[in-house]
């Protein structure tokens, strides 16, 4: 058993493109629409200032922030994490909404008030923003697809990616000790 650094290229990165997301997700049996919605799970939970830097004050190496962010909230992201502070703060990934498992962080996405890069580009792409857009449509979670049970599905599909069975790998006793 080993443990590498290397394997972590497979992770996905808030500053990959979305075809680079779409690649990465597929090499794991995962389809577009379950990238943007196993995405939806940063309705919960926040992220490091870290993570968001060069969105907010180097955008394009120009200085500039990322013009897909709203402009209300592009001054609250600047004054959470302002420039030269410390890169742990945290803040929500879901603005106004971090715990609660619901649509807003998808409505967030629409308006340009997500932190992270990768969750503005799912919806500044064409090849992935209709998959959020479906989720508000005339029908809205009547008969509409439902945000919810859909999540449900994407997380039992990645609970199977590369599970090891019969004598192939090892179960772990103690998760944090090889
Ligand atoms: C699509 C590619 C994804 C990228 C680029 C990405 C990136 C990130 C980043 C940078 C953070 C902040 C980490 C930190 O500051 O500690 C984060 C947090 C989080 N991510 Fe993702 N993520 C992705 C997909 C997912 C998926 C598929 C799930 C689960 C199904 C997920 C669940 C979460 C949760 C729950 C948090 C909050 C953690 C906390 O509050 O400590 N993410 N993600």
């Amino acid at each position: 058993m080993r443990s590498s650094a290397g394997d972590a290229s497979d992770m996905p990165d808030p500053t990959d493109s979305v075809d680079v997301l779409k690649r990465k997700f597929a090499a794991k049996g995962l389809s577009a629409s379950d990238l943007v919605v196993l995405n939806g799970a940063h309705t919960i939970g926040t992220t490091a200032c870290f993570f968001i830097e060069d969105r907010l004050y180097n955008f394009a190496a120009d200085g500039d922030a990322d013009p897909s962010i709203n402009p209300e909230y592009l001054t609250e992201l600047r004054s959470t994490c302002p420039k030269g502070g410390d890169v742990n703060t945290r803040l929500a990934l879901d603005r106004g909404s971090e715990f609660q498992f619901d649509k807003e962080f998808l409505e967030n996405m629409r308006e340009g008030n997500v932190a992270l890069q990768s969750d503005s580009s799912m919806y500044q792409d064409g090849s992935t923003r209709g998959y959020i857009d479906s989720y508000f449509g005339l029908l809205g979670g009547l008969l509409g697809p439902s945000f919810e049970s859909d999540f449900a599905d994407a997380i039992v599909k990645m609970g199977q990616v590369g599970v090891k069975t019969g004598s192939n790998g090892k179960i772990r006793t103690v998760c944090s000790a090889f």
